[in-house]
């Protein structure tokens, strides 16, 4: 069985530098034709594998070179091995007692983490299976921290670019919508820290209680960076909880560029990371740092007498203490394997290509007449449309560059504007596929 998947694994990824960037043709039929009951009687693997390779053939090609859509991941090929052993080996590491060791090597990927954003000892990380539930637990103990059981006055501060999972967690957290305040930004798309300000002392004289403020490391939209620094003064001055959302560009913190733009993040309270994003690794991969790992402890923990006993090392964490989950996979093992297989100084060579080639990508398209391009890439995030044009020219462009099926692309909108965007993170994504989709961004803007 080991063999004929992996003879079908290897020869995917082979495919994915000819396979087309997204492939539609028949998709949502496929999937109609494929809806079943399980069998009785088992199936053979064969018959079974060319199921699955008929369907992961439609939709995006989201583990190819050529998506440069949303936020890639590509999906390094050794977390996958990671996985394979995990799950196989299928060591409960929830808890520490089950598996001491293969739990340090989790813990060592989380300090490792907590070390590289210059937390103390005291900082605690978990990995989560997205960006999404780490924002929820950065919510939760920010939320615990700083107001207690009675909530529903708090206030939560956010840029108007900030991820939609902020709100999502803030909701599911128990505050009321309105706790969502949005601050407004700059030309560059950053939050105006002063206008935070002003809002926390009008909301403290409307009687709401402020108790976190929310930079972006990397906006969705078009990377922007929040004001790191200065965020973190007002923070401190205010008694706010400081979270920086770097699902991101988190990990461009390995690039001498990446660390110089994301200054001040060292100051947060709390850091949302994605490996799944910014190391490449397979979806399901996010993770939460937290400055104060007691804080994150108290928010998650509560006993349970059927659990083995508490880990008696302080250094190696129950990582159910300090997170919603209790049961889940061996996700250490899934970043643990590529960073020592490859070593830390490849990550951060992939990433500063990633930059030089957003640079790229910026540096050739304001060349082209017909494309306004407004923000020169913080990281690797280059947003544009054509110029003086209305929505409907913004998606007909968009259209006409993915009919190419060499490159897909998504669009946002700011400001009430449809922008399209280059996003390159996926570690298959290199100068050649970049400067074909220069290519064929500016035959599509020229013929449009
Ligand atoms: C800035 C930011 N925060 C949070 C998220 C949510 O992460 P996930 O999709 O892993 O849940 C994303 C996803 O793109 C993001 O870009």
């Amino acid at each position: 069985m080991g063999d004929a998947v992996l003879e079908y694994v290897t020869g995917f990824v082979d495919e994915r530098y000819r396979a087309p960037s997204a492939d539609y043709d028949g998709a949502f039929e496929l999937a109609r034709s494929l809806q079943e009951t399980p069998p009785q009687e088992g199936r053979d693997l064969k018959e079974l594998l060319d199921v699955i390779d008929r369907a992961a053939r439609k939709g995006f090609d989201t583990a190819g070179p050529g998506f440069v859509a949303y936020i890639p991941g590509g999906g390094l090929y050794a977390a996958a091995l990671a996985d394979l052993i995990a799950c196989v080996t299928n060591r409960y590491t929830a808890i520490a007692a089950p598996a001491p060791a293969l739990v340090q090597l989790e813990a060592n990927v989380l300090r490792w983490f907590c070390d590289l954003f210059g937390f103390p000892k005291t900082s605690q990380g978990i990995l989560t299976p997205g960006g999404s539930m780490a924002n929820f637990s950065a919510v939760v103990t920010a939320r615990a921290a700083k107001l207690g059981e009675r909530f529903l006055d708090g206030a939560v501060y956010v840029s108007e670019h900030v991820h939609h999972s902020i709100t999502k967690s803030a909701a599911i957290a128990g505050l009321p919508r309105a706790a969502i305040r949005t601050v407004a930004t700059d030309q560059r798309l950053r939050m105006d820290v002063s206008a935070l300000q002003d809002m926390v002392a009008e909301d403290r004289r409307a009687g709401l209680r402020p108790f976190m403020v929310v930079g972006s490391a990397g906006t969705v939209n078009t990377g922007a960076i929040d004001p790191l620094e200065d965020i973190a003064a007002a923070a401190r001055k205010e008694g706010l909880w400081f979270h920086v959302d770097a699902a991101y560009g988190g990990f461009f913190q390995l690039t001498e560029r990446g660390h110089q733009r994301l200054r001040g993040i060292e100051e947060a309270d709390s850091i949302t990371l994605d490996p799944h994003k910014g190391m490449f690794l397979p979806y399901g991969t996010g993770s939460l740092i937290v400055r104060d790992g007691e804080a994150l402890r108290e928010a998650h923990q509560v006993h349970a007498h059927y659990l083995p006993d508490s880990s008696p090392n302080p250094d190696l964490p129950d990582f159910a203490d300090y997170s919603p989950e209790l049961t889940r996979d061996f996700r250490g093992l899934r970043v643990w394997l590529p960073l020592h297989l490859h070593g830390i100084k490849t990550f951060r060579e992939a990433l500063d290509e990633k930059l030089d080639l957003a640079r790229l990508v910026y540096d050739s398209l304001v060349d082209i007449p017909e494309l306004e391009v407004p923000w020169g890439p913080e990281l690797s995030i280059v947003a544009f449309r054509p110029r003086g044009a209305n929505e409907e020219d913004a998606a007909r462009l968009l259209d006409s560059i993915n009919a190419s099926r060499r490159v897909w692309l998504s669009s946002a909108e700011v400001r009430g504007k449809t922008y399209l965007r280059v996003c390159i993170v996926s570690h298959r994504t290199r100068r050649d596929r970049i400067e074909e989709c220069i290519e064929i961004v500016a035959k599509a803007a020229a013929e449009l």
